[in-house]
């Protein structure tokens, strides 16, 4: 049969109310793409797990079908979340596809280009705070509790029964989970779906290695950060609302949750680049962090599976590479300008 979405695919794994209408675009059934190049420096079979190919771009497609879904069934009329970018864009696409009214609540200059662009195309109601992340939560959060309006922020729970199915989809992939499983952290919904996915799926757990931003990592540093700042905009968060589950897959899992820098996360960026898959920067931190872990040799990634998330796609945000890449050049239009630039 076609694919039909990961809800069709896993629903007798998600916890999902009966009243439950699917809102699909077929999200979901992303490559894991081997990676032997890179993968041969820590002497690892290495994997990364590409969702920046979801239909959005970004793996926020996979709880979103579910808490679209369930939010359409059960009668809601407009939907709202607050947003680095991914999630607005995610949800303006599942609401206009349902037929609801979606309103995106986001850091006013702090999301990037191809996220603003998406939420507005799908025809969200933007709507930019003066102020950080952590303060159109707390607005979505008082809004939806006095008003009819559905939350679908990784706070509602079906979100997360979505984003389960990643660990599912690696799982069968590779017969069983791997042995670290590394990716960026920000409000932490993402570590908390694969942790519970993998205990659900009972196809081995692998250890996990969650990554923060230096300038955004309350979970490191074990309070909050009141302003948060990394050129990681998507994990550009102080606060976050699953941080508590986070530190158990953590802890449970006998992994851990590090901060890398910037710096390092534009690096790993580049090296994901050089082999093909372009991703936006917070989505290099997962890989960030397994070259800093090994490179202090307290991961052993030697002769494991290692699967890295890398969570969004590159086009997401694409003044960053303008800004720290190399720029294309400007020549005359005629021949020999161009040879004597790059050589006969
Ligand atoms: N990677 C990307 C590309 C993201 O957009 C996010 C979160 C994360 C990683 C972190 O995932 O929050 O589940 O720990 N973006 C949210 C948003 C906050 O609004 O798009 P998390």
């Amino acid at each position: 049969m076609t694919y039909q979405g990961l809800i069709q695919r896993y629903k007798q794994y998600l916890d999902l109310p009966a009243h439950t209408q699917t809102i699909s675009l077929l999200e979901g059934n992303t490559p894991l793409i081997p990676m032997p190049r890179l993968g041969n420096e820590f002497g690892c079979e290495l994997f990364i797990k590409f969702e920046g190919l979801n239909p959005t771009g970004s793996f926020k497609d996979r709880g979103m079908t579910a808490a679209i879904s369930e939010a359409v069934g059960r009668g809601a009329q407009t939907v709202i979340c607050a947003s680095t970018g991914n999630t607005a864009a995610s949800a303006a696409a599942y609401a206009a596809r349902a037929g609801l009214r979606s309103i995106v609540l986001i850091p006013e200059g702090k999301v990037a280009a191809g996220k603003l662009a998406g939420a507005i195309a799908y025809g969200a109601e933007v709507i930019q705070i003066q102020g950080s992340f952590d303060d159109a939560l707390s607005l979505v959060v008082e809004i939806t509790q006095k008003t009819p309006i559905a939350l679908v922020n990784s706070i509602n729970p079906y979100r997360i029964e979505g984003q389960k199915t990643s660990s599912f989809e690696i799982c069968d992939v590779l017969g069983s989970a791997p042995d670290w499983l590394c990716l960026p952290v920000g409000n932490a919904g993402n570590i908390t779906s694969y942790w519970a996915g993998f205990k659900q799926y009972q196809k081995g757990l692998p250890r996990m290695l969650g990554v923060q931003a230096e300038g955004a990592a309350p979970l490191v540093l074990g309070h909050p950060v009141e302003k948060p700042e990394t050129v990681a905009t998507a994990i550009r968060i102080g606060k976050p609302a699953r941080g508590e589950q986070a530190l158990e897959a953590a802890h449970e899992s006998n992994g851990r949750i590090i901060a890398v820098s910037d710096a390092q996360i534009l690096d790993a960026q580049r090296i994901l680049a050089s082999e093909g898959v372009w991703v936006e920067p917070a989505s290099a931190a997962g890989l960030a962090g397994l070259i800093a872990e090994s490179a202090k040799g307290s991961i052993d990634a030697k002769g494991k599976r290692v699967v890295v998330v890398c969570t969004g796609h590159g086009m997401k945000d694409p003044s960053i590479i303008t800004e720290s890449f190399k720029s294309p050049q400007v020549i005359p239009a005629r021949y020999q300008a161009l040879v004597d630039l790059v050589g006969s």
